[in-house]
């Protein structure tokens, strides 16, 4: 079976893949420094530990940091040969990395280098990267497609996404050995269908649906909504809101391409649901699937907002045989699943 590294697998989107990794039968080894996520008992995250209890399965897990070049030997020579790294681990609030820049560039760009310098050395070519729709900046055109120019990124966080991208991409020219597969997310939410996982913001979300589901469970009073004078359907911004079961069927698809013997060199992948929500659908969304009531207030626009994002999806539908299948009530109904289930995320009250 295939054996894959995953970094930063103890997080969200992290958690949610291994899952998958799993039901695909894949042999999974997953590194996380911690630094956004929770250590449960037995020195192992609580959401890989949820993981285990979920699949049945094995999640070979050490705690490393990127940055810590050592660290990262020792994983490839104790626990490699891979066959494919996954590569999730960032540091990525939008907002500090305004802040502080050089922490981001720092661990996001100088921790893939090195990943990539240890994959090198242990002659493992074939990643999948976590990209963003962050990598478009504002766009000049929607549906969003993969042809659309990248790099006007407006923050460092956006712009170690896209800087990692371009280094991927000088290695695949520079030896025709790498394989290397952007997966380029739109809004990814909601969680596992068994509210035993999900996503687990540490102080007050900065993203729309865990904001929603802590006012829905009553941690906050009420939903801040940025700007009802855009040009949408309601003057509200409108994303491409991606359910993370999805996401993580997405990335098994980008696996099995990257070791496809035919696919070679770098490419990018749209992964959304082609399908634009407004802030006030969404919020409608999750008051059906929760049944509670979410106060919301209009605030002045969000600065960096744009009005309306939405991928085009059709190249990860053509070459990766994947789709979006999950709904918007799907995304709502499992986010409060998580939510009302773990009203205080993975720490243990
Ligand atoms: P997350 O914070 O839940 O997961 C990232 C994990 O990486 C965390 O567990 C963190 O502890 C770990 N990490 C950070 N720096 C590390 C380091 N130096 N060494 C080892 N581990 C480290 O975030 P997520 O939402 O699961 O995002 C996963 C990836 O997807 C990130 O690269 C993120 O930038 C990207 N992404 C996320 C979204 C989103 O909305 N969630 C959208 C687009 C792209
Ligand atoms: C944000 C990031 C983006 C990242 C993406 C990943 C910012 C500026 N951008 O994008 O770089 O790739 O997450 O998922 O942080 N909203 C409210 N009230 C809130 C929160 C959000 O009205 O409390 C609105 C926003 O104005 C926006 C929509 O909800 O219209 C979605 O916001 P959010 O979930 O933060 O995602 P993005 O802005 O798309």
């Amino acid at each position: 079976m295939p054996r894959i590294l995953v970094t930063g697998g103890a997080g969200y989107v992290g958690s949610h893949t291994v899952i998958e990794l799993i039901n695909y039968k894949f042999e999974v080894v997953a590194v996380d420094n911690m630094v956004n996520a929770i250590m449960g008992g037995k020195g192992k995250p609580e959401s890989l530990a949820r993981v285990e209890k979920l699949t049945g399965g094995v999640v070979d897990f050490e705690q490393v940091d990127i940055l810590n070049e050592n660290e990262l030997e020792q994983v490839f020579a104790n626990k490699g040969p891979f066959d494919c790294v996954i590569h999730f681990a960032a540091l990525k609030a939008v907002g500090e990395s305004c802040k502080l820049p050089l922490r981001y560039y720092r661990n996001n760009v100088i921790g893939s280098i090195n990943l990539l310098e240890a994959m090198s050395r242990h002659n493992c070519k074939n990643i999948v990267f976590s990209s963003s729709a962050t990598v478009y900046g504002p766009p000049q055109y929607l549906p969003i497609d993969e042809k659309h120019p990248i790099g006007s990124c407006t923050n460092p966080y956006g712009k170690t996404k896209f800087m990692i991208e371009e280094i991927m991409h000088d290695m695949c020219l520079a030896d025709p050995e790498w394989k290397a597969i952007m997966l380029r997310y739109f809004n990814p939410v909601g969680s596992h269908p068994s509210g035993e996982i999900g996503e687990d913001p540490c102080g007050i979300p900065n993203n729309l649906m865990p904001y929603i589901s802590q006012v829905a469970v009553g941690k906050r009073p009420c939903l801040q909504v940025y700007g009802n004078d855009y040009e949408t359907k309601d003057g509200t911004g409108v994303r491409d809101y991606i359910h993370v079961m999805d996401l993580a069927e997405g990335h098994v698809a980008a696996v099995r391409k990257s070791l496809d013997k035919d696919f070679q060199g770098w490419t990018a992948y749209n992964l959304g649901t082609g399908q634009g929500n407004s802030v006030l659908e969404v919020v409608s969304a999750y008051e059906k699937a929760s049944e509670k009531n979410v106060p919301y207030e209009f605030m002045p626009r969000r600065g960096g907002d744009i009005a309306s994002s939405f991928a085009d999806c059709s190249r990860a539908e053509k070459e990766l045989n994947w789709k979006a299948k999950k709904s918007i009530h799907d995304m709502c109904a499992d986010a409060w699943r998580w939510q009302s289930n773990n009203p205080n995320g993975f720490q243990i009250p």
